[in-house]
């Protein structure tokens, strides 16, 4: 049987995607280390709870970025990780340090990129008026947020949304598509086309469209 493939998961807080991606058990993976710059990251409890071995490096006792990547490298490298997964890890990262772990650094963003990058992205979202948004785990390059997509979830921006209730509808969304993103590269499924985009072998894809229409009035479902 082949060895299985080892995830180390950065975080900055609360660890709900790291949560769920050590919930999902993914066949072949084995989440090595937990990794947080912030030493009061709530997921850091979650996943000492379920010995995962787990690590600060804070980032306010470094003086420069690069200083920082260099540690982080560091402790990343002696879990000998297959695949670096950005789940809310909240630190810029430099281009010496996305280079090392080009092909096998993922993350999740909280917008249907190119669309939002950056923070703040369910308010933009609503702010524009917006029918949909969603989220987007894809591989990590210098251009922050910017990366070949591997998968997207969309989900509706209604009339009455909040930020708080559109970012609780896509969080939903994202704990499913990052271990199914994640389940892809264990399974080596994954390949860049020569213009830079991903190809998953054998995906299968819902055929459905999703329409929001430009009203405030909501209609009672026909069934
Ligand atoms: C998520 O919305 C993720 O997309 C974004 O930051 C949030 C982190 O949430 N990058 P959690 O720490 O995984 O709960």
């Amino acid at each position: 049987m082949a060895a299985e493939k080892r995830l180390v998961i950065l975080i900055s807080g609360r660890g709900s995607n790291m949560e769920a991606i050590v919930r999902a058990q993914i066949p072949g993976a084995t989440v090595a280390a937990v990794i947080s710059n912030r030493p009061d990251a709530a997921g850091l409890r979650f996943a000492q709870q379920h010995g995962i071995a787990t690590e600060v490096v804070d980032h306010k006792a470094f003086p420069t970025r690069d200083a920082f990547d260099k540690m982080l490298a560091e402790r990343i490298d002696h879990y000998r990780p297959d695949l670096v997964v950005l789940a809310g890890f909240m630190r810029i990262l430099g281009e010496a340090f996305v280079r090392r772990y080009e092909g096998r650094m993922m993350n999740i963003h909280p917008s249907l990129l190119p669309a939002f990058p950056g923070l703040h992205t369910h308010e933009r979202a609503i702010a524009e008026g917006c029918r949909v948004h969603g989220a987007t785990v894809h591989f990590v390059t210098p251009a922050l947020d910017h990366g070949p997509i591997i998968i997207q979830a969309a989900v509706p921006v209604l009339p009455e949304d909040t930020p708080e209730t559109l970012a609780a509808r896509v969080l939903r969304e994202e704990h499913r598509i990052y271990p199914q993103a994640i389940h892809w590269f264990v399974e080596g499924r994954i390949s860049l086309t020569p213009e830079g985009r991903v190809v998953v072998a054998q995906a299968r894809f819902p055929d459905t469209a999703l329409h929001v229409p430009a009203t405030t009035e909501r209609e009672e479902a026909h069934v």
